[in-house]
């Protein structure tokens, strides 16, 4: 005999703007991963080293996350989006020239940062709002470890 309790913890709360924002919050880290990548790649100066080990921490990081955002989406009993024109598109992720100064990625990864937060706080109250505590709860940790890095980067740029 199935319980209340028992249904309710193993039906997902399905909810397309929920749906639609995982998407969204994918398609950001995605595009800020690749962005990354290519400071990681490009980025010169006298602070190459830690650049260069720092974007890569933070491409790493991502990596994982946009798998666990994705996995969630099909949690949810939807489907994930992909494909790089895809991604680019939903995300619509301002890119950066490279090759550029060392702080210059820096602050355009700032920015990109800022953009996925942004993105990841509506999906994250949207959830809320839907009693998807679990998307939410991922949602805060995706946040979390913006804001983290942000702090990072912010303070590299102070003089
Ligand atoms: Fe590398």
């Amino acid at each position: 005999m199935n319980s209340p309790i028992a249904k309710t913890s193993s039906t997902v709360r399905k909810d397309t703007r929920v749906i639609d924002g995982l998407n969204l919050v994918l398609a950001d880290s995605y595009a800020l991963m690749a962005l990354t990548h290519l400071a990681h790649w490009n980025v010169e100066g006298p602070d190459f080293f830690q650049l260069h080990q720092a974007f890569q921490k933070q491409y790493e990081e991502m990596f994982e996350a946009v798998d666990e955002i994705a996995e969630r989406v099909r949690a949810l009993e939807a489907y994930a989006i992909g494909g790089l024109g895809t991604l680019a598109k939903v995300a619509q992720m301002e890119e950066f020239k490279s090759p550029a100064p060392q702080k210059d990625y820096v602050a355009a990864l700032i920015v990109a940062h800022e953009k996925v937060i942004d993105d990841a706080v509506g999906t994250r109250d949207l959830s809320g709002e839907a009693g998807d505590l679990e998307s939410q709860d991922l949602l805060i940790g995706r946040i979390a470890s913006h804001q983290k890095t942000l702090w990072m980067l912010k303070s590299y740029l102070k003089s």
